[in-house]
């Protein structure tokens, strides 16, 4: 038998602790035998074990389900329980009805759902009246005895604020900034910790440091603080079972003790400030508990948070009882996406001395996160303070305009060690250099690490291609992309923004899901959306949203339709059709609500509206905000008429496809003259047009002609800001112009995606120049070096260059188009996507005349390969007529060249262009 079934996951994740409490899906992939074609599953059987890898004894059996399905199988057996630790296994058939191997075993293991399973409480301290920095982390604690065997351990933690966990003296898990950043007073997300290897048997301690995170730091330009208005706070319960089937419970309540310690601020855009001075050794271990009878006095009913109830504890800290704070766990979910983590690690690729003095490390890449540094011989009490900005100006000196408020500063007072390491842990840093204000002694390029945060993701795709600049873009799209996936989608990483503008998160989604796994970021995004979204369906510009009630930032178009445009492309580039039925409400809302704010149902023509954000047209007005309100309002219903049917909603969808029709009409009525002139003379106004269907026929192809000439006479450049340019390269290829969207993305000189390459960027800027032509800058107010949104033309590469796409019928990549369309002088492209089913790669080179394709279709899945043959009749396939070849099912010849369906396999095609 050659089928195996390996990497089995549940809902998108391997082997997921603390979910729940909806049913769970479960997918898996296939591996074939070597070379073998059109391999499909004929059939599958799941079997779910509970509490043990014992498959004799099964809740749920699928029995032989006849299906090719192999992604989002919905578990089918009785309701989670929670905390709970399920097995899952799988074997599938293949059309010859020849069994696989039981997968291995993988597993996923329920949280806590219910508000009432929760017997630990909100602890905070009392800071103020002990005088403590509000700016300071705090540290709780408490001791506590194991008896007996243990077999098992979970620790189920959150805050409001942002925490780490330890038992013991050691940090639990690796994630960073838990439990991220949701709608914190709608939705707050539960860590789950195995934490059996961190305890046993006797005297142990837990421990937590909580800072103020998101939270409790300001937030967004104003610098709204303390918008989530509760105080800061932990809630965390460990269970432990032992042999015997014994729980003992160990949660937040008024026995731990808290204090201040080291870090004595943390912020998110400001930074850290560390005092080693103020550790207090050894505080989270059980040591320390037991000394000094800490306990035995607090437990002897000092006041709650008083100054009576201060103990001073071994290391000079004084310690005093936590307080209980009453606040809701109605909104606790479980988590959701993977946790930001230290995702890799940068040395330094230079030292540099600038004209005006100043000491600055240069990581060779502009990134997000934080450095791990080291001094040696130091005193104590001597100062290291790093400032982190992401370019140096025109004179070489250290710039740090456009970081606006954000200070962006780790600071660290040395305890007088021979060797100390510092890496601070509640914050964040966007940044290339870092400029070293103060250090003590002499700075080895050695001792400095740059470590790089953002969520767990994995890498699924991969582009290069025969231009070598274009192959820098692709990196810097993807840099970009692990700057601004920290938990939330954001703008930007350094400044004192850092929000989840839903604009930019619309135009970038689909690049994004190329390049990583973003299904949970996004899921888990959305539904802070859905929660978030105005009491009329209207969307918040920035989600979490961050702005007072009443404030007009919300409902632009383009911004808003992220409600819509962003569910969409989760179900199209994962067959996540649940994502779909989660967000209908919201999506409906939102399309309800522009419904009603125009003068007439189908033209929006009113409210506040960003437009084409950062066009260059001379005039701010160029593409009118009705006619981008109005094209947004058409695709959003669209993609929501269809979503609608897809989800069995049938009667909704009716209306909705009526109501997109009308828009479509009302849009032609008022930007198209029958004979297609649009009225904005703009080439974002004809992108959309084309991109969103809403001229047909002779007048498409008069927009196309016209968008065309309009970049010619422009000298082949582009004018597009946010709103146009994720489309512009798309609607040229598809509109007959691919050589001229070639031209665009090649073109070196500003504007264009290669004139920051060009100037040495390694992460997309958000103006087309950022750094402007002379060396200066863009102003100071809004300029950051990191900001995805143009980086949208990364699925231009993977789609047209490359040429790898799903198709909208069979979604998920079950149905796969491979269709590069070569232009522009590139002679080879490579591209590779992990898909849900396996590896799917595209990787062609053209040399005298004749092209070579290589192309690897995965297991289970179907394509259409669309070769741009000069001669359909003279393909070859590994040295056979293609159309003959085994795993070939059909091929026809179509205007493009030859167009063939296959079943998996790994083909080689060669034939002349
Ligand atoms: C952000 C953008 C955002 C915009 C709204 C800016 O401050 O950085 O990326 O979409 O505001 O137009």
């Amino acid at each position: 038998m050659s089928l195996r079934v390996y990497d089995v996951r549940c809902e998108y994740l391997q082997n997921p602790l603390g979910i729940g409490p909806v049913r769970p899906r479960l997918g898996w992939k296939l591996e074939a035998g070597q070379g073998e074609r059109h391999v499909l599953q004929a059939a599958y059987q799941i079997q779910v074990a509970k509490e043990s890898p014992d498959f004799n004894r099964l809740i749920w059996d699928s029995g032989k389900i006849e299906s090719d399905r192999s992604v989002h199988v919905e578990y089918g057996g009785e309701p989670l329980e929670e905390r709970t630790r399920y097995y899952v296994r799988v074997r599938v058939w293949d059309r010859r009805s020849a069994a696989s191997d039981w997968s291995g075993t993988a597993f996923w293991e329920s949280g806590i759902f219910r508000e009432d399973r929760w017997q630990a409480s909100w602890i905070t301290c009392d800071a103020k009246s002990q005088g403590w920095d509000e700016d300071a982390a705090y540290l709780l604690r408490r001791g506590f005895r194991l008896e007996g065997e243990i077999v098992r351990a979970r620790a189920y933690a959150t805050s409001l604020g942002t925490y780490r966990l330890e038992i013991n003296g050691r940090k639990v898990g690796d994630g960073l900034l838990t439990p991220g950043w949701t709608s914190y007073n709608k939705r707050l997300q539960v860590q789950t910790y195995d934490v059996t290897a961190q305890v046993s048997e006797g005297d142990n301690t837990i421990g937590l440091v909580l800072a103020k995170g998101w939270h409790h730091s300001a937030l967004g330009w104003e610098n709204n603080n303390g918008y989530y208005g509760s105080p800061r706070a932990a809630l965390v319960q460990l269970h432990v079972t032992y042999k015997d089937g014994r729980e003992t419970v160990i949660s937040t309540d008024e026995s731990w003790q808290a204090t201040t310690g080291p870090v004595i601020k943390s912020e998110i855009y400001d930074g850290e400030t560390y005092d080693a001075r103020l550790e207090i050794a050894n505080w989270g271990t059980p040591e320390a508990w037991n000394e000094e009878g800490c306990k035995a006095e607090i437990s002897a009913g000092a006041e709650t948070g008083s100054h009576a109830a201060a103990k001073v504890a071994p290391g000079g800290a004084s310690w005093i009882q936590a307080s209980i704070v009453q606040h809701p766990k109605s909104m606790l979910v479980c988590q959701e996406n993977e946790p930001p983590k230290v995702m890799h690690e940068l040395k330094p690729v230079d030292f540099i001395v600038t004209p005006a003095g100043e000491t600055v490390i240069d990581f060779g890449q502009n990134m997000v996160g934080t450095v791990r540094f080291k001094v040696r011989g130091a005193s104590r009490g001597d100062v290291a303070e790093l400032r982190h900005f992401e370019v140096l100006d025109r004179e070489g000196n250290v710039y740090t305009g456009n970081l606006r408020k954000a200070k962006q500063t780790a600071t660290y007072i040395c305890r007088g060690a021979a060797e100390e390491t510092y890496q601070p842990e509640f914050t964040f840093m966007g940044f290339r250099y870092v400029h070293v204000v103060r250090y003590p002694g002499e700075i080895n390029l050695d001792d400095f690490t740059g470590c790089v945060i953002y969520s767990g993701m994995e890498e699924t795709g991969t582009f290069s291609c025969s231009d070598e600049l274009v192959t820098k873009l692709q990196r810097n799209i993807v840099w970009g992309q692990r700057g601004n996936f920290l938990d939330v989608p954001t703008d930007c990483p350094q400044r004192d923004e850092r929000l989840g503008w839903t604009g930019d998160a619309q135009v970038f989604i689909r690049t994004a899901a190329f390049n990583m796994g973003v299904a949970p970021f996004f899921t888990k995004w959305l539904r802070d959306l859905k929660a978030d979204q105005l009491p009329g369906g209207g969307v918040p510009a920035v989600i979490p949203n961050i702005f007072p009630e009443g404030a007009e930032m919300h409902s632009s178009s383009a911004w808003g339709d992220a409600a819509v445009i962003c569910p969409w492309t989760l179900y199209l580039c994962y067959g996540d059709a649940r994502i779909l039925e989660e967000q209908f409400d919201s999506m409906k809302a939102w399309i309800d609500y522009i419904r009603s704010q125009g003068e007439q149902e189908t033209l929006w023509n009113t409210g506040f509206h960003f437009g084409d954000w950062l066009h260059l047209n001379a005039d701010s007005r160029a593409t009118p905000t009705d006619l981008i309100a109005t094209a947004y309002f058409a695709h959003s219903t669209d993609l929501f008429a269809r979503s609608a049917a897809l989800i069995g909603q049938s009667e909704i969808a009716g209306e909705y496809r009526d109501l997109h029709s009308r828009i479509v009409e009302a849009f032609r009525q008022e930007f198209v003259t029958p004979s297609g002139r649009l009225c904005a003379h703009t080439q974002t106004a004809h992108v959309l047009a084309l991109a969103f269907g809403l001229v047909e026929g002779e007048a498409k192809t008069r927009v196309a002609r016209t968008l065309a000439a309009m970049i010619e006479d422009n000298g082949t450049a582009l004018t597009t800001g946010f709103v146009g340019t994720p489309y512009l390269c798309r609607v040229l290829t598809e509109n007959g112009y691919n050589e001229l969207a070639y031209r665009l993305v090649l073109r070196k000189e500003y504007p264009s995606w290669l004139y920051s390459v060009g100037k040495g960027a390694t992460t997309i800027w958000e103006h087309w120049d950022s750094i402007k032509e002379d060396g200066t800058f863009w102003s100071e107010e809004m300029n950051s070096f990191n900001h995805y949104a143009y980086g949208s033309v990364g699925e231009w590469l993977y789609r047209v260059v490359a040429g790898i796409d799903t198709s909208e019928a069979e979604p998920g990549y079950k149905g796969i188009v491979i269709r590069p369309r070569p232009g522009g002088g590139i002679t080879s492209a490579e591209a590779a996507y992990t898909s849900m089913y396996g590896m799917i790669r595209s990787s062609w080179s053209i040399e005298g005349g004749r092209m070579r394709m290589d192309v690897t279709i995965p297991p289970n899945t179907t394509a259409t390969i669309v070769l741009p043959a000069a001669d359909p009749d003279n393909v070859e396939e590994s040295n056979n007529a293609a159309a003959e070849a085994e795993g070939i099912l059909f091929a026809e010849k179509v205007a493009e060249g030859l167009q063939l369906h296959t079943g998996s396999g790994r083909y080689r095609f060669e034939f002349a262009v």
